[in-house]
């Protein structure tokens, strides 16, 4: 059942849990991803990268991603992540995202504001939620980090734009952290209070050990992203198949393990954020 930004993140608040959002790439870990919510009863967000949204893999892509979350047993978002400007927001609404990050965090407070407002404005026409992102969540390549998100600014932000929900700098990055990163459960708490309750989100969550992501569910979490442990799990079954004396020849074939392999990831992950058996 396909459902918006804000139906997913209600569920969520309502049960005290929070929402795993799966990056997906193409049919194969999409259907990976959807098959770990149906298995567990639990709701979910498939989101994608903007640059597949803008190429001519969004063609493709997002009407599986839309046919996907209609089919499914469980409530359904079609997230954009991390948009950069309205040009792939207004695509993606056109796609039937029903999700939209703006992430203006390279920008100045002052700029974000402006920018993430006119987006939450535009996407209100047809009824789709914003999720912005203050404090700029880096990779872990980059040498240092930015300051974390204050929640004085964050309050201001959630104020001024009307975000649906706000993701975080906390001391998470994108990408296989180098040692198990230190997440900043007191400032997530202090956000969570200084926005009055809004929805925060935890990007970055390939390899946030699994206690320190419970601790800040507890904290205010309620949508974990996941994407580079999604690509590890495909990319290493495909491995594994391709070494196969006996492997498959047809595609579609080959390509159900792969498939098993992030369903079977995935399903850890909905464990962790607590939400499995919560799909009404
Ligand atoms: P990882 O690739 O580190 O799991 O981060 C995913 C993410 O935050 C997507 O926005």
């Amino acid at each position: 059942m396909l459902v918006n930004f804000k139906q997913i993140l209600t569920m969520a608040e309502e049960g005290g849990y929070c929402i795993p959002a799966f990056n997906v790439y193409n049919i194969e870990t999409l259907m990976g991803a959807v098959k770990a919510a149906e298995e567990l009863k639990a709701p979910c967000i498939l989101q994608v990268y903007p640059r597949l949204m803008k190429e001519e893999v969004g063609y493709y892509l997002a009407p599986a991603v839309v046919a996907a979350a209609h089919k499914a047993s469980v409530p359904v978002c079609f997230h954009l992540d991390h948009g950069p400007s309205e040009l792939e927001t207004t695509r993606s609404l056109r796609w039937g995202a029903t999700g939209i990050m703006l992430d203006g965090s390279a920008l100045d407070l002052e700029d974000n504001i402006a920018l993430t407002k006119r987006v939450v404005d535009t996407c209100a026409y047809v009824d789709v939620q914003v999720e912005g992102e203050l404090g700029h969540i880096g990779s872990v390549n980059d040498d240092s980090m930015d300051e974390f998100t204050m929640p004085e600014d964050a309050k201001i932000f959630v104020e001024r734009t009307g975000v649906q929900a706000l993701a975080v700098l906390v001391g998470n990055a994108h990408g296989r952290y180098k040692k198990p990163p230190k997440i900043d459960i007191q400032r997530i708490a202090d956000i969570r209070k200084a926005t009055n309750g809004t929805a925060l989100v935890l990007h970055g969550g390939s390899g946030i050990p699994d206690e320190a992501i419970k601790e800040a569910v507890k904290a205010g979490i309620r949508k974990l992203n996941v994407a580079t442990d999604i690509c590890y799990a495909f990319l290493d079954s495909v491995q594994e198949e391709v070494n196969k004396p006996d492997r498959m020849i047809a595609v579609d074939n080959f390509m159900k393990a792969p498939i098993e392999a992030v369903k079977e990831f995935c399903k850890t992950k909905v464990l962790l954020c607590g939400a499995e058996g919560k799909a009404k």
